[in-house]
């Protein structure tokens, strides 16, 4: 099991290229299973995420080939519409099959997710959205059973804002007999961009990167390419480690669209930054200054950036206030940023962070993907060493980030561990 070695106090400096969105690749990957034949998938970043979701597709008899950085996928023979348990409790993400599933073959068993790291992460907006559509669900053995003779469209209105269930909803409703609308659909980039790969596939929806979206049904769709869009949570990692590190970046092959919530409040906190079309530059110079920030849905600050944030906030001149509204409980990297020195109190969902001069080095454990993150920006800054542990949270949504990390100047090294 490998650990990342970090000995803090390098300043960032260079050119750094963005990767595809692995939040986008989760929900193209099962799209493809909508028509018969070779899809490719350009900008597919190589992550354990995409290796698990190419796993249970090729279990459902999907031919998956990565040359490069593009992703193949042969759905011409489909032989199973199942997701299993073991799959599934490795990546909720998994459950994004039941939608296309039950739209072209109307049939799906996907194994009820588990809770995550942080806590309980329901699905019954997806169960809901596909009764409303005309499906039978029934819970089996730990198993969602869905059934359909042919979906039909339906008024989807979500009581709360969520991407997967507005992914699985759109991929379930644009092979279903008439019309639905999704109202309160999800806004992030990620499922704008799901939505412009099923028109390429032939499907008919209104209101693409609105939160009210209209799907006119057709009996078939066919194969179609796409080229991702860039992570834009990677991007504000990135973004976030310069700006406690100092130093000066570029990230090439970014959305600076995508990153505004973000980029703003690095300002505000003292970073420089320049956009062009498809790259941002950071720099900090003077003083690291304290910005409070509510995580909200798209275009708000990402939860997916919430313990980043706190992560450099911990040396910023003076306190700030994190709250986070997107999920109950998304806090398991502060007990390891306090091992590192952090002074964090925590109330109910809002974190309390007193900027400190120094964090000291020590050995931490990455709980989840976004932990993990914060864990090495505080480790960058920490003096002397810090040992990230249990490292492959990290290489479930970043490509190669010690790699990238150290042609920037960092001292990080990748190294095997009998620890864990
Ligand atoms: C997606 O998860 C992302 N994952 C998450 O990123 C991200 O944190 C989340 O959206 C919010 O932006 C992928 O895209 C693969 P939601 P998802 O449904 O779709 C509640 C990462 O680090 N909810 O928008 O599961 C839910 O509990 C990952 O890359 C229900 O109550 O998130 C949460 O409080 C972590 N019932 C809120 O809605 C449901 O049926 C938003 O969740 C579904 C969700």
């Amino acid at each position: 099991m490998d650990k990342f070695v970090i000995r803090g106090g390098n300043r960032l400096n260079g050119t750094v290229e963005i990767s595809g969105a692995k939040n986008a690749t989760l929900a193209l990957m099962p799209a493809t299973i909508l028509a018969g034949g070779v899809c490719r998938l350009a900008n597919t970043p190589r992550l354990r995420d995409v290796t698990t979701m190419s796993t249970l597709l090729e279990r459902m008899g999907v031919g998956v080939k990565h040359p490069g950085m593009t992703l193949e996928l042969d759905t011409t023979h489909i032989t199973s519409m199942e997701a299993p348990y073991d799959l599934v409790k490795k990546m909720r993400a998994s459950f994004y099959v039941l939608g296309p599933l039950l739209g072209r073959f109307g049939f799906a068993r996907v194994s009820y997710p588990g809770g995550c790291a942080w806590g309980p992460r329901p699905v019954d907006l997806h169960l809901k959205a596909m009764q409303k559509l005309g499906a039978s669900i029934s819970i089996e053995e730990g198993y969602v059973v869905a059934r359909a003779k042919r979906l039909r469209g339906a008024v989807v209105s979500f009581d709360i804002s969520s991407v997967g269930a507005t992914g699985n909803t759109l991929m379930a409703a644009v092979l279903a007999h008439g019309t639905t609308v999704i109202a309160n659909a999800a806004l992030e980039p990620e499922i704008t961009h799901l939505a412009h790969f099923l028109v390429r596939m032939g499907a008919r929806i209104e209101g693409i990167g609105t939160n009210h979206l209209t799907i006119e049904g057709v009996d078939e769709l066919h194969p179609a390419d796409d080229h991702n869009i860039p992570d834009r949570i990677e991007a504000g990692t990135f973004l976030t480690a310069v700006a406690a590190t100092g130093g000066k970046v570029t990230l090439t092959n970014a959305c600076p669209e995508h990153l505004e919530a973000i980029t703003t409040r690095l300002q505000e906190a003292g970073c420089d930054i320049v956009v062009d079309v498809d790259s941002v530059t950071i720099s900090r110079e003077g003083p690291l200054l304290p910005v409070d920030v509510t995580t909200a849905i798209y275009p708000g600050f990402p939860t997916d950036m919430q313990a980043q944030w706190i992560a450099l906030m911990a040396t910023a001149e003076g306190a700030s206030v994190v709250t986070e509204t997107i999920y109950p409980d998304r806090f398991n990297h502060v007990p390891e940023l306090q091992r590192l020195g952090a002074s964090i109190d925590i109330s109910r969902n809002t974190a309390i962070v007193r900027g400190v001069k120094q964090l000291t080095g020590a050995k931490v454990m990455s709980t989840d993907l976004r932990a993990s993150a914060s864990l090495i920006v505080a480790g960058l800054i920490a003096r002397g060493k810090t040992e990230v542990l249990r490292v492959y949270h990290i290489d479930r949504g970043y490509e190669s980030i010690e790699v990238k990390l150290r042609r920037l100047g960092a001292d990080i090294q990748r190294v095997d561990s009998e620890e864990y």
